[in-house]
């Protein structure tokens, strides 16, 4: 309750209620003892003028009566100079105070009514007032403060109870209007930070300025600017790092190729031909600063690939064609680059990215080859059964480092090939994934390594 600015309102407006109505009670209790005793005076003065009125000779009976009536122990009443004993009682007690009623000041009107507020025992006291007119010059009265003190207290127990239900009411109207005026609106203004934080990239969710509170309107304008602001900028981002990406994996793919490129431009250079020997190195170099273009940009992280056209493909001539471009590539007394599918045999592939996964899986094991200079063979074979397709390919190479064991497929990691990326297996893997397949590492050792692809012929299974 206290934490919350509808529940601080609340007791706040509690005591400021009462502090304000103690601040009346002071005057209202001094008026209202001044009432009293002139109220008493003017009865006592009735009842001595009524007893005027009937000579000098007056039973006690009457007299014990007329003072009871006007609630006063004894009256004196002052006619030019001339003091009167009118009425008069066996007093309790002295009397221990005199007040005078004619012209008091304010303040001794509330102090006076303060100490009596406070003094509970009784006692006796004069009172000097100035008669109503025709009434002679002064009238005095002796008056107990029992009855007075027991009337002030019931006056401030009726005052109290009325501050309190001012207070709760006023609070109560504070606490609606506060959380009308500001909470509701302090909450709506969250819950739409929250919206947004979820998708801040959605610009539908950027805060529409709705209050007609100027301090809140002000408010949910900045924090639309600042939302629009920072959506946009999200959603650059967004745009800048798919295109990095997609640029990384095209060049990743434009390199290889490239080098491959590179090499059959060394082979022209053997030709014979006079033309051929002054061209060929120029477009060597070419094809070298081509190479380091792309390998510049490959900084880049990954991007989804486009879904895969699948088709019906012949094993044979796919693996046949993609054997021949990579053994081009390689010294074939070095690495013989074979295949082995059975005749006859259809994958239901995307050819183009199967190239790319294929190619990508004999370039690492030719690459491994070559380092090592030791020479082998790299085998591509393929096969089906009840689920799917599975295509190997196997080398002759010297296995797996086990830095890239550790990190195999994730992009930059796993490389530790001098002029690698580490983007080769990370790719290949997510064009399998898109054909709804796997690819896995099935062995590696001195002896060789065994890439194993399965494509399942379930298509859902993607
Ligand atoms: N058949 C293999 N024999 C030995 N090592 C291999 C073989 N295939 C992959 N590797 C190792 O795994 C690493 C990661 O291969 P990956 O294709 O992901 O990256 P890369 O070949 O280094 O670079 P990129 O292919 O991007 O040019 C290679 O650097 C290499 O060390
Ligand atoms: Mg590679």
């Amino acid at each position: 309750m206290l934490k919350t600015l509808s529940g601080r309102f609340l007791i706040l407006t509690v005591i400021f209620v009462m502090l304000a109505e103690v601040l009346i009670f002071v005057p209202s209790i001094a008026r209202f003892r001044l009432d009293y005793l002139t109220d008493r005076m003017e009865r006592a003065q009735i009842a001595s003028l009524a007893l005027l009125g009937t000579g000098d000779m007056i039973d006690d009976e009457l007299e014990v009566e007329l003072l009871e009536n006007a609630g006063v122990l004894n009256v004196v009443l002052r006619r030019d100079s001339l003091r009167q004993l009118v009425l008069s009682s066996d007093l309790p007690g002295p009397v221990t105070r005199t007040v005078d009623l004619r012209d008091p000041s304010t303040f001794v009107l509330i102090r006076d009514a303060l100490t009596r507020f406070v003094t509970p025992t009784p006692e006796i006291i004069r009172v000097i007032a100035e008669p109503a007119r025709g009434g002679g010059t002064q009238i005095e009265a002796a008056i107990d403060t029992g009855d007075l003190h027991m009337a002030m207290v019931d006056y401030g127990i009726t005052i109290l109870w009325l501050s309190l239900v001012i207070s709760v009411l006023t609070s109560a109207f504070l606490f609606l209007a506060v959380r009308r005026l500001m909470v509701t609106p302090i909450k709506a203004l969250v819950r739409q930070m929250r919206r947004y934080a979820e998708a801040p990239e959605d610009a539908r969710r950027v805060i529409e300025p709705r209050s007609s509170v100027r301090e809140l309107r002000e408010a949910e304008m900045t924090l639309r600017d600042l939302e629009t602001q920072l959506t946009q900028s999200l959603r650059q981002k967004e745009r800048l790092a798919q295109l990095g990406s997609a640029v990384a994996k095209v060049s990743h793919d434009l390199r290889n190729i490239l080098t491959t490129a590179t090499l059959l431009g060394d082979r022209l250079e053997m030709v014979d031909d006079p033309t051929v020997k002054r061209i060929a190195p120029k477009i060597v170099k070419s094809l070298t600063r081509a190479v380091s273009l792309t390998e510049g940009t490959l900084a880049f992280g990954r991007a989804e690939e486009a879904p895969p056209a699948l088709q019906m493909v012949s094993a044979d001539a796919f693996f046949q064609e993609l054997c021949e471009g990579e053994q081009l590539a390689v010294d074939p007394e070095l690495v013989r680059i074979v295949h082995d599918a059975p005749p006859g045999l259809s994958i239901r592939m995307d050819p183009d990215q199967l190239h790319r996964v294929v190619g990508n899986l004999i370039r690492n094991a030719r690459q491994a080859m070559e380092t090592a200079a030791q020479p082998g063979t790299i085998t591509v074979s393929a096969g089906e059964d009840d689920t799917g397709w599975h295509i190997r390919v196997t080398d002759t190479g010297p296995g797996l480092p086990p830095k890239a064991q550790e990190n195999l497929f994730q992009a930059f990691q796993g490389n530790v090939r001098k002029g690698g990326t580490g983007l080769g297996l990370a790719i290949a893997q997510e064009l399998v994934r898109g054909h709804g397949g796997t690819l896995e590492l099935e062995k590696t050792g001195p002896e060789g390594t065994v890439f194993c692809l399965v494509l399942p012929r379930e298509l859902d299974a993607a």
